[in-house]
């Protein structure tokens, strides 16, 4: 996570909103900002902890996917970027489904391991979402943060271990709720006021529409991906879902009747750092010691496309 914690006392300060408002509508006290930071940076320092964790080196890698939709550049690439700066000599590619991300490029690192095309995949989810943030709307500057997490798939020789199953899934006549443009396009392919514009590539969200997506989009992924692990929700450990917004992880809870300890929640700290949030959530389980061997995990996406997805994990 970057230093510069961005809170709610400075955006009342800068739109017109309040602590009460946040907290109450979305459980987001603040967020952190990556301030003069690039999205590889914060992706490099996420992968480097990864293999230390890991005790692994960046040549034990076949291949890094980086998930994000704030990427610092067309090309290259963020992955070929990281790939360099890490001394790896592998595959790398970038993937973006907006906020499923990290479950998106999971379920590819699996199916890469499991076809036996590869043996060891990173996948970093890494986003600078205050680069693309309007703050001067309120309906969206009081979600977003920045931030980078990492985790490491490698093929195992046990059945029961790793990716059990997964879901992934798209509803695109709903894009228009949640855009943002990558090279606007013109009448006028001239128009260089235009292309100077910062704010026609801001992230730009109808809140509600999304919020009535994730009610059916959610249950649907994690009850997809349960029911291709042949398991139910009372045999869940944690659910690790997209830190969006408290409202809809208390309906996960509701709907599944989990006690609401069981879904991790930090976006009260980081806020929406889109595809980032759940391997943010994973490492931050990790080094608070609430995962274990032989634990069984859902984790689910959610957002830009619209997208979603979830997937089975046992440890
Ligand atoms: O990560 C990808 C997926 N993203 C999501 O899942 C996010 C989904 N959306 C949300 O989390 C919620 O829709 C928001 C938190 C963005 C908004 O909450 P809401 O309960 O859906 O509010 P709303 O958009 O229906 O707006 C209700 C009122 C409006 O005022 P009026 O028209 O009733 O007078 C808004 O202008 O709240 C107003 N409002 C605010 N007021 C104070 C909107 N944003 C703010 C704000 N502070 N920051």
């Amino acid at each position: 996570m970057p230093e510069f914690v961005l809170t709610n006392d400075i955006l009342e300060q800068l739109v017109d909103t309040n602590d009460e408002w946040i907290v109450k509508r979305t459980g987001i006290r603040e967020r952190r900002i990556a301030k003069g930071m690039h999205t590889w940076e914060l992706g490099l320092r996420a992968a480097e902890r990864a293999l230390e964790d890991a005790g692994l080196t960046a040549d034990a890698l076949d291949m890094i996917i980086v998930t994000t939709c704030s990427p610092d550049f067309f090309s290259p690439i963020e992955a070929s970027v990281i790939q360099d700066k890490l001394g790896a000599k592998c595959a790398a590619m970038d993937m973006n489904t907006c906020c499923s991300g990290f479950v998106y490029a999971s379920d590819v690192a699996d199916s890469f391991i499991k076809c036996g095309k590869a043996k060891t995949v990173m996948v970093i989810s890494a986003e600078t979402l205050s680069r693309v943030t309007d703050y001067t709307d309120r309906g969206t500057c009081v979600l977003l943060g920045d931030g980078a997490g990492a985790a490491i798939y490698t093929a195992t020789e046990e059945t029961d271990k790793g990716i059990l199953s997964s879901f992934l899934s798209s509803d695109g006549s709903g894009a228009e709720y949640l855009y943002m443009e990558a090279l606007p396009v013109e009448q006028e392919p001239l128009s260089a006021e235009r292309f100077c514009d910062p704010k026609a590539r801001f992230l730009k969200m109808a809140g509600a529409p999304v919020v009535r997506f994730t009610a059916w989009a959610v249950p649907k992924a994690i009850d997809e991906a349960l029911h291709r692990a042949g398991l139910t929700a009372a045999e869940i450990d944690w659910v690790v879902p997209h830190q969006a917004n408290l409202r809809i992880l208390d309906v996960i809870a509701k709907k599944y009747n989990l006690p609401k300890e069981k879904i991790y929640v930090n976006l009260d700290r980081f806020g929406n750092t889109s595809s980032a949030s759940i391997p943010l959530a994973l490492a931050e389980m990790r080094q608070n010691g609430l995962l274990h061997e032989g634990q069984t995990l859902v984790c689910t996406g959610f957002g830009g496309g619209l997208t979603y997805g979830a997937f089975v994990i046992r440890l």
